[in-house]
């Protein structure tokens, strides 16, 4: 097997490895896909220019239509930038999301890792680590970073990145991932940046738990880029249910809000209880933005996350990122019941009974 993600449990067992909004897609949004299959709109090609779907993706998020390149889903944007780009080098702040070492590989590009800072439990960026790089390795490198991080949750300052990219030399391009920024209320997104140079991957998987739908899209005030790119996609690389259901949902501002705001609050409070809960079991938990949190067997208890299996809970082990190890597991945040059922089942297995919540 070439990759390794998560969202493959086993039958019957609760998926914490795959973090979705635990409260579903918006209704609208189930109701208007229903629709649209009732409508048979995939007996249609999509428009291949999608300019209903930018214009809507604009409206919605207060970017020019023409900054925005609809894609398949976030993950798209990370292989079509290798693509388009052929950077002479990628550049990724690790640990982090991504068949980084897979596309270098394959298409011969050397891969450089620059690892977060970890403060305790808090992993940093730190701006410094890329800065002193040898130049030659910060020109013309395609650097690619996610904020909020996956597997880490930690969220880096929109100055920070700034001050990551102020280091970027001739011909590099940064890629911020902000898959899961509006879990974090997108106070340091960098969408609507105004620099060359500066790309900004979003997603629809993750906040509106649709996964299967396969949408999401790239931000980029760059013209070189959005044409580059633009040009390596498959012409119809989203499909017409995805964004003929998105153009029409993303107009529904005030339904969206309110449902972000809700799944803001309710992922906080989850997480809070998740987070205090494993704890007091003697697990490490680190400092987490996102809907999911990383956690650590500071006295490693062989097989845990098989053992977890065996109690009808699936989590993700983290020792497939570079810099984790087999005692590191990503933790999504679920529904109150669901959670208190992971709390149980590590506590059988680490042999201590959870707190009362
Ligand atoms: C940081 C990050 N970016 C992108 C993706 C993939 O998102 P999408 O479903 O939009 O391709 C993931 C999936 O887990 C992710 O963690």
């Amino acid at each position: 097997m070439l990759r390794v993600h998560g969202g493959r449990p086993p039958p019957g067992v609760l998926d914490f490895s795959s973090p979705l909004n635990p409260l579903g897609p918006p209704r609208i949004l189930v109701e208007t896909i229903e629709r649209l299959v009732r409508e048979r709109v995939y007996g249609v090609y999509p428009d291949y220019d999608y300019g209903g779907l930018r214009e809507a993706i604009a409206e919605h998020y207060g970017v020019a239509a023409e900054s925005v390149v609809p894609l398949n889903g976030a993950a798209e944007g990370l292989s079509l930038l290798v693509l388009a780009l052929r950077p002479r080098r990628l550049v990724t702040v690790e640990p982090t999301f991504g068949d980084h070492a897979l596309a270098s590989r394959a298409l011969g590009i050397p891969w450089l890792a620059v690892p977060y800072a970890l403060d305790g439990l808090e992993y940093r960026l730190d701006p410094e680590a890329l800065c002193r790089l040898p130049e030659e390795s910060r020109r013309g490198s395609l650097v690619v970073l996610s904020n909020p991080n996956n597997p880490t949750g930690s969220l880096a300052s929109r100055s920070s990145i700034e001050e990551l990219a102020a280091c970027l030399e001739e011909g590099s391009v940064l890629v911020v991932d902000e898959a899961f920024s509006d879990f974090a209320g997108d106070s340091e997104s960098l969408l609507g940046i105004d620099s060359g140079g500066i790309v900004v991957l979003r997603s629809f998987t993750k906040m509106m738990a649709v996964p299967g739908l396969r949408a999401g899209f790239m931000y980029t005030p760059d013209a070189r880029v959005r044409a580059l790119v633009d040009s390596v996609r498959q012409p119809w690389n989203v499909n017409a249910l995805a964004s003929m259901a998105l153009e029409e949902v993303l107009r529904e501002r005030s339904l969206l809000r309110d449902f972000v705001n809700k799944t803001v609050e309710y992922v906080s409070a989850e997480r809070e209880l998740l987070a205090s809960g494993l704890r007091a079991l003697g697990i490490e938990v680190y400092g987490s933005r996102a809907p999911f949190l990383l956690v650590r067997q500071p006295e490693p208890h062989p097989g845990f996350n098989e053992k977890l299996v065996g109690r009808g809970i699936y989590v993700r082990d983290a020792s497939s990122f570079s810099h984790l190890t087999p005692h590191h597991s990503r933790v999504s945040v679920r529904s109150r019941a669901d959670n208190l059922r992971l709390l149980e089942a590590v506590g059988d297995v680490v042999g201590r009974s959870p707190q009362e919540p």
